[in-house]
């Protein structure tokens, strides 16, 4: 079990979230460890801790490098490092797909060991009666439709939805089925930006756009991507705020120069044998 959860009272709940819907836009950002949620939580009303930390933390290739007990120990991580913000945590794959039964023992395990406010999780209409199993037993869900992530190798590659008549009836499908199994908001991703928008206007749950519309009731990025420190190619609907790759590349090879010609540690970075007070 986790310890020392900050008190939630002043924390966001999925209900607060859901109320929001056509207010102010929902700010959303993926976190993963302590201290990016201390850095995040003044900002933001959501803080997902996706599975995404499986590609960008843990260097997988897809979200499928995820597990539950990773999925608790980063949602512990980030429940530590905020007070605010309305964390909710990703159910990897393999966690919930086969039953409501199996949804709802996972759901509740990342609950009951992080204390964080909502799951979610991938699917629309083939996910329905897992959302609504999890619902009824108190968990507020956040559904998760268009480009799922963890289909990518089912559906071949990163494939942007909404491109044809027949599509697009399937993405309203999941969305009217998201909403009607309780959940309080959705992710849309990957998705054209009229369907999304056209979504975001039909369904009376907040809609999360990312690579989707402006439309849409919030918008959520994935931390790493959206300060620049994402090594290899990003997504085209991310824009980079910082470059913290070239500030990183800057310090190591500053340091590395410095340990080289003994300039590091100087003498402000020792300890003197007489001198007081000056503990680390
Ligand atoms: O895992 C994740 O980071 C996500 C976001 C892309 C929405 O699901």
């Amino acid at each position: 079990m986790a310890t020392e959860l900050p008190t939630t009272d002043i924390r966001i709940s999925a209900d607060t979230i859901r109320r929001r819907k056509g207010g102010t836009p929902i700010v959303c950002l993926t976190a993963y460890t302590y201290p990016i949620a201390r850095l995040l939580d003044d900002h933001v009303d959501l803080l997902l801790v996706g599975d995404s930390v499986a590609m960008v933390l843990h260097g997988h290739k897809t979200t499928l490098g995820a597990s539950l007990e990773m999925m608790i120990a980063h949602g512990q991580a980030v429940m530590r490092g905020s007070a605010k913000a309305c964390v909710v945590v990703d159910m990897p794959a393999g966690s919930y797909e086969e039953s409501a039964a199996q949804a709802v023992a996972s759901a509740r395990r990342i609950v009951d060991e992080t204390g964080c406010q909502a799951v979610k999780l991938e699917g629309g209409v083939d996910m329905a009666h897992q959302i609504a199993a999890i619902v009824a037993a108190g968990i507020p869900v956040m559904g998760h439709i268009g480009l799922l992530p963890q289909s990518v190798e089912k559906d071949g590659g990163y494939r942007i939805k909404g491109r044809t008549d027949e599509n697009v009836a399937a993405l309203f499908g999941d969305a009217q089925a998201v909403e009607s199994a309780g959940a309080f908001s959705v992710v849309i991703e990957g998705t054209v930006e009229t369907v999304a928008a056209d979504i975001t206007r039909r369904i009376a749950i907040p809609t999360i756009g990312i690579g989707a519309s402006g439309d849409c009731d919030g918008q959520i990025l994935v931390i790493d991507d959206m300060v620049g420190l994402t090594v290899d190619r990003v997504a085209k609907f991310v824009k980079e705020y910082a470059d913290l790759r070239s500030v990183i590349s800057r310090a190591a090879e500053h340091y590395a120069a410095e340990v080289r010609s003994r300039t590091f540690p100087g003498p402000d970075h020792v300890f003197s044998a007489t001198k007081r007070g000056d503990d680390a």
